[in-house]
């Protein structure tokens, strides 16, 4: 299993080597409430603050963290702040997927002889207590990919031993919270960043896979196209990059023909027909205990068509059985009354389940998935669930 623990390349030649998800930024309209939201509903910490106190004149920053996931919600202080103009067109969702590497500025350079379009030349943030060295290029739509390189008290922590950490960078400074306190009493279970999907407009998901092949020199992982993932009614096309050493995976999106509006362009109506990111998907080793915990807390999740569980046990003990995997051993009952999505290939099977969208636009969700051999994205319940988000679309009046 390739976890973002093990993961890590062994020398530092090639410049374009990911060591870790350094964090994933999101621009929303008032962090510290959000951060509540994050903290209470999905049990992140919410562990470092910059704002005036700290000496941030422009953005208010938090960093949530729950095993070695970092998300930094920020929220523009000003209107000439650039979050200002995105949050107008987007509403809150993910701005930047960030990398830690090496050495910011080489992967920076590399990135952009490659191809790339900067998005922020690199900078180096020092005091007498370290560095991070950040340097941004633009991926489709509004999103950025940061590289970010960090030194002295700055570096990420090894998140098994010291979740909370080092400083995350220079003006950020430690906070505290009584949902810490809750969170670490009662665990959501989320380890780390599994993939992370993008949904482009149609007929530019090649274009994005050949980006991210010629500039953050990924391979193809899988592919998937309409007669995979198509109801009767709306349908899309799909195709999984993955950086070198498996850290990150990135499926891209584009919508396909249907008789009614598929959910990628949903999605884009309501962010500005401008691409962006999808969902985030969450890892964790206990599907089970991580969906009743969120369950219990309030996140709200898609439901199913009540046939699912009548034919999912013989369609996925079948491929698990035929290339000589043991059945599914969770309580089968346990995963129907939680609503939880099975799927198995050649290599095992993964349990997963897609929240309802994050904030008031149908745009960016969660995913909650847990591996067990399996390396794949759930291509069995694509019209099950596809099924159940046209329902969801129905109710929003986009269909
Ligand atoms: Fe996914």
């Amino acid at each position: 299993m390739t976890t973002a623990a093990t993961a890590m390349p062994s020398t530092a030649t090639d410049p374009l080597a990911l060591i870790d998800v350094d964090h994933v930024r999101f621009y929303v309209g008032n962090a510290k409430q959000a951060a509540y939201f994050y903290a209470h509903t999905f049990g992140f910490n919410i562990t470092q603050v910059a704002d005036l106190t700290t000496g941030s004149r422009d953005e208010a920053d938090y960093l949530l963290t729950q095993g070695n996931i970092r998300l930094l919600l920020t929220t523009p202080l000003t209107k000439d702040h650039p979050a200002a103009e995105e949050i107008k067109l987007y509403g809150d969702g993910v701005k930047d997927i960030a990398f830690t590497v090496f050495d910011a500025e080489k992967a920076w350079e590399r990135a952009v002889v490659n191809g790339a379009q900067s998005a922020q030349e690199p900078r180096t943030l020092k005091d007498d207590k370290g560095s991070v060295t950040v340097a941004s290029i633009k991926t489709y739509g509004r999103a950025i990919h940061t590289f970010v390189s960090r030194a002295g008290i700055y570096a990420l922590p090894d998140f098994k031993k010291d979740p909370t950490g080092n400083l995350f960078m220079p003006v950020f400074k430690h906070v505290t919270s009584p949902v810490n306190d809750y969170n670490r009493a009662n665990p959501c279970g989320l380890k780390y960043v599994d993939h992370c999907v993008g949904n482009v407009e149609e007929g530019k998901m090649n274009h994005w896979v050949e980006w991210y092949e010629n500039v953050m020199e990924f391979k193809m992982f899988k592919h998937f196209d309409d007669k995979d993932i198509s109801t009767e009614y709306s349908a899309l096309m799909s195709k999984v990059m993955a950086s070198g050493n498996h850290l990150i995976k990135m499926p891209i999106n584009e919508p396909a023909e249907g008789k009614k509006k598929s959910q990628i362009q949903e999605y884009l109506e309501w962010h500005d027909m401008a691409p962006g990111v999808q969902h985030l998907a969450l890892r964790t080793d206990d599907e089970l205990h991580s969906v009743a915990e969120l369950r219990r807390r309030g996140v709200d999740f898609l439901s199913l068509p009540d046939t699912y569980y009548d034919i999912v046990w013989d369609r996925v003990n079948k491929v698990l059985v035929e290339n000589g995997h043991e059945p599914v051993k969770e309580d089968h009952e346990r995963i129907k009354d939680l609503g939880i999505l099975v799927d198995a290939d050649d290599e095992g099977y993964l349990l997963q389940l897609f929240t309802k969208p994050l904030q008031d636009r149908p745009t960016l969700f969660f995913e909650i998935i847990s591996r067990h051999g399996s390396q794949s994205f759930g291509k069995g319940n694509f019209k099950a669930l596809f099924e159940a988000l046209e329902l969801e679309q129905e109710r929003r009046g986009n269909l």
